[in-house]
């Protein structure tokens, strides 16, 4: 992007689907790849509970607090002022009543300047999505493969692929549209479910992970698209680029130069002028005499000089 952009906002993105033009959205989690995101153009971003595994390295999504939450959303606000960022609600911060949803919600609004946040869950949570809409806060939905209900799920697998459970995905959708959701995320579901869906959707955004192309964008994590999640790599995932593997290259390399004693070279360290080198050594080793008249006092103040060469 050369131009500075301007913010994406929801008629932005409504305005794009009705173009036919795909959505990017992206997961992020921390400042620095926020920052990159934003320079690629990418439109939307997930600050998803998924940190909890590709940052906190733990086996699922459902230890993740909201204090982790607000505070990876806002480093990921301060690298991506104009992206649409959504926050997504972790395990029990939405589940209990509508009044938690609505008092989470918020506080990635307040606290994260959030755009929008993601919950999980069909019909059962269409009430929440009602709360949070009705605050006039934008909600999407999730459906499909729903980390945080893996176990009932009975793992990370498709999910819809018979006639009664893709039926149960559609009037799923339709009841998170009914109560307000702007846009409903389908993960893992057959590519001809997710077409039905967004066929018949009319005034909400359907998004694929995994999917198929027959939505209005699509959603990638981006822990998998760089080879950055060391445990599995899913089926849907496309890896642009291994950046696991340049890193990796790059720790060996430096393991290497350091035991090795070929880092660091004189362009990696900063050095001192011959004249104060010299003031300092006679601080330090007065003439004997000196010494004796003048026993050294204890130093009042260092007086920090900053040289950067
Ligand atoms: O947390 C997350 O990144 C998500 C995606 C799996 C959609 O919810």
């Amino acid at each position: 992007m050369t131009e500075a952009r301007k913010k994406i906002t929801l008629p932005y993105l409504f305005d794009k689907a009705a173009r036919n033009e795909p959505i990017t959205w992206l997961t992020c989690y921390d400042y620095p790849t926020a920052y990159l995101q934003e320079q690629a153009g990418i439109e939307m971003i997930l600050v998803g509970d998924s940190l909890g595994m590709t940052m906190l390295g733990y086996d699922s999504t459902l230890p993740v607090t909201m204090e982790d939450m607000i505070r990876h959303s806002q480093a990921v606000r301060r690298g991506a002022p104009t992206a649409f960022i959504v926050g997504d609600m972790p395990y029990m911060s939405y589940q209990p009543s509508v009044e938690s949803a609505i008092r989470n919600a918020g506080r990635f609004m307040a606290e994260a300047s959030c755009d929008a946040i993601k919950l999980e869950g069909g019909a059962a949570m269409a009430d929440r999505i009602k709360g949070i809409v009705d605050s006039g806060i934008p909600a999407i939905g999730h459906l499909g493969l729903t980390p945080q209900s893996v176990s009932a799920l009975g793992g990370y697998k498709v999910q819809g692929k018979s006639a009664a459970l893709a039926k149960k995905i559609l009037d799923d959708a339709k009841a998170l549209e009914k109560a307000g959701a702007f846009m409903i995320l389908l993960e893992m579901v057959p590519d001809r479910l997710c077409k039905l869906i967004t066929e018949q959707a009319e005034n909400c955004l359907i998004m694929s992970l995994g999917s198929g192309p027959e939505a209005h964008g699509q959603l990638l994590i981006y822990h998998d698209m760089f080879g950055l999640y060391p445990r599995f790599r899913p089926k849907m995932a496309k890896v642009f680029g291994n950046a696991g593997e340049v890193i990796l290259n790059g720790l060996k390399a430096y393991h290497d130069d350091v035991i090795g004693k070929q880092f660091p070279q004189p362009e990696n360290w900063f050095g001192m002028k011959d004249e104060e080198f010299s003031d300092l050594q006679a601080m330090l080793n007065p003439p004997a005499a000196e010494a004796e008249e003048k026993p050294r006092k204890k130093s009042k103040k260092n007086k920090i000089v900053k040289e950067q060469e």
